[in-house]
C-alpha cells in the first residue's frame, strides 16, 4: 500500500531512536496516519526490537494494562515464558504473572506493594532487552492503571538506556477527556517529544490517490478529494473506495463517506456489522455467531461482504473495523433499544461460554455489566448475571425472526427500525 510524505515525521523518529532514551508523543486526529507512521518507522529500523501494544475502546469498562499485556505475550513469543522469567531478579515472573498468567503465578508478599513491584518488574524487563522501541497505541483510550504505569516508565527513562517509547493518541477528544490530560502531563517532560501529525498537502494526496488507483489521476479528481477528504489519508480512502459507486457521486460529509459502504450491503451484512460494532477493537467469529444466532455459512457469507466493502478486517481468527472510527460511527448509529440488546447478547454469550472471548481478545464495552470486565488477570471476577437488567424490549434477532425484524433496516422506508439510524 503506498505511504506518501510524513519525510519529516520519519526523520524525527529515527532521529529519536538514535539519541535514546526518549519518549516521542505522536498525536493528531483520527485517520490522520499516526499507526501507519509508527508502523512504516519499525518496518525500516534494523537491529531494534519492535514491542507493540493498544489501548483499547471499552468504554467505561477498560481494561487495566491492555497494552503491557499485550506487550507480554508478544515478548513470551519471542523468548518463552522461561526466557521472559530470566530477565527477572530469581528467575521468577513475580507480578508480571498477574498481567499474564502463562509465565506463572504472582509471587506472594505485601499487597499493598504490589503495585510497585510491578511498575519495577516492567521497568526491568524493559531494561534487559537491549534496544527496544516500545510502542502504546491510542492513548486516548488508556485506562488509569495504563496511564500511571506509562508516567512511571518516561518519568523513570533514565534507567532505560536503550529504550524509545513511541506513544499515539487522538487529539479530536471531548474537552475534559483523560487523554487530554495524560497528553499533556507528558508534553511537559523535558525528554518527551511530541510530533503533531496535520493533514497531507495536496501533493500529497495527489501521491495516496494515484497510489490506489494505480495511474496518474486528473487533477479534477484530486482537487474534489484533497477538498472533501481534508488531507486527512483515511477520509482520502472513504472517497476513493466511493469512486465510481451508484448514487450520489460525492456524499453529503466525510462521516457519510466513512459509512457509505455499509449502504451497498445485504441488511444481513449490516446486522453482523452492527453487531460487530458493539464489541471491543476485535471480535472472534465464534463470539459473533453466538451473539447475532446465524450459522457459520450464513455468517462468513455476511462478513465476507462487509470485509470486501472495506468495512471490517480479518485479524487472526477474529475481525475489526478497518478504522475505529467507523466503529464509532455505526456503534452511534443504533437505535438505543439495539444497542443495549446486542450488550446484552454480548453479555451472555460470554457468561454462557468465557472462551468465545479468545485470549488474545478484548472483552466487549458493556454498559449493563458493571465495570468489572477482565480478561487475563486471575483475581478479577467474572460478571455476575445479577449485574444484568431485565431484558431490553427490542431483542436482537433470533434466527427465526431475522428477515421480517432485518428487512425494516433495509427497506428504505420510514418503518420504526430505521428511524434514527443513521447508517
Ligand atoms: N502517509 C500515508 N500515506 C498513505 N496512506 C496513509 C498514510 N497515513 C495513513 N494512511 C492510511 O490512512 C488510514 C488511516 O491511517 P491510521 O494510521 O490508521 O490513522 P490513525 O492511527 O491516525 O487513526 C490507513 O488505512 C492508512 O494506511
Ligand atoms: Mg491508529
Amino acid at each position: 500500500m503506498v505511504f506518501v510524505g510524513r519525510a519529516r515525521e520519519l526523520d524525527e523518529l529515527r532521529a529519536a531512536y538514535d539519541r535514546r532514551p526518549g519518549t516521542v508523543l505522536i498525536v493528531g486526529d483520527a485517520g490522520m496516519g499516526k499507526s501507519r507512521l509508527v508502523g512504516e518507522f519499525g518496518a525500516g529500523l534494523a537491529g531494534a526490537r519492535v514491542l507493540t501494544g493498544g489501548c483499547l475502546d471499552l468504554g467505561e469498562n477498560r481494561l487495566a494494562f491492555a497494552p503491557f499485556t499485550a506487550v507480554l505475550r508478544e515478548l513470551v513469543g519471542n523468548l518463552g515464558a522461561d526466557g521472559v522469567c530470566a530477565l527477572l531478579p530469581g528467575g521468577v515472573p513475580g507480578e508480571l504473572g498477574r498481567l499474564l498468567p502463562t509465565l506463572g503465578p504472582p509471587a506472594a508478599g505485601d499487597a499493598s506493594l504490589a503495585r510497585a513491584r510491578l511498575f519495577e518488574q516492567v521497568l526491568t524487563v524493559l531494561g534487559a532487552l537491549g534496544p527496544v522501541v516500545l510502542v502504546v497505541e491510542d492513548l486516548q483510550w488508556a485506562d488509569r492503571s495504563t496511564r500511571d504505569l506509562l508516567t512511571f516508565l518516561v518519568g523513570n527513562q533514565r534507567a532505560l538506556p536503550e529504550v524509545l517509547v513511541v506513544l499515539t493518541c487522538r487529539t479530536d477528544l471531548d474537552q475534559g477527556h483523560p487523554g487530554r490530560r495524560l497528553t499533556a502531563d507528558l508534553a511537559r517532560v523535558e525528554w518527551v517529544r511530541v510530533l503533531d501529525l496535520g493533514p497531507l498537502s495536496r501533493r500529497e494526496v495527489a501521491a495516496q490517490v494515484r497510489g490506489h488507483l494505480g495511474h496518474e489521476p486528473d487533477g479534477g479528481l484530486v482537487d474534489r478529494v484533497y477538498s472533501r477528504g481534508e488531507g486527512n489519508p483515511l477520509f482520502v480512502e472513504a472517497l476513493l473506495t466511493c469512486l465510481g459507486a451508484p448514487g450520489p457521486a460525492v456524499p453529503q460529509s466525510v462521516r457519510d463517506l466513512l459509512l457509505e459502504p455499509m449502504a451497498s450491503l445485504p441488511a444481513v451484512s449490516q446486522e453482523v456489522v452492527r453487531a460487530a460494532s458493539a464489541s471491543g477493537a476485535l471480535v472472534g467469529h465464534e463470539l459473533l455467531a453466538a451473539v447475532t444466532g446465524l450459522g457459520d455459512v450464513e455468517l462468513s457469507a455476511a462478513l465476507r461482504l462487509a470485509v470486501a466493502a472495506n468495512l471490517l478486517v480479518v485479524v487472526g481468527h477474529g475481525y475489526q473495523f478497518r478504522h475505529a472510527l467507523i466503529r464509532e460511527m455505526v456503534h452511534e448509529g443504533l437505535l438505543p433499544g439495539e444497542r443495549a440488546a446486542l450488550h446484552v447478547r454480548y453479555a451472555e454469550a460470554l457468561e454462557q461460554d468465557p472462551s468465545l472471548a479468545g485470549p488474545d481478545e478484548p472483552l466487549p464495552s458493556s454498559p449493563v455489566t458493571g465495570p468489572r470486565w477482565r480478561s487475563g488477570i486471575p483475581h478479577a471476577p467474572w460478571p455476575v448475571r445479577g449485574g444484568l437488567p431485565a431484558r431490553p424490549v427490542t431483542p436482537w434477532p433470533t434466527p427465526s425472526n431475522w428477515t421480517s425484524s432485518t428487512r425494516c433496516c433495509g427497506c428504505g422506508t420510514a418503518c420504526p427500525a430505521r428511524r434514527g439510524r443513521s447508517a
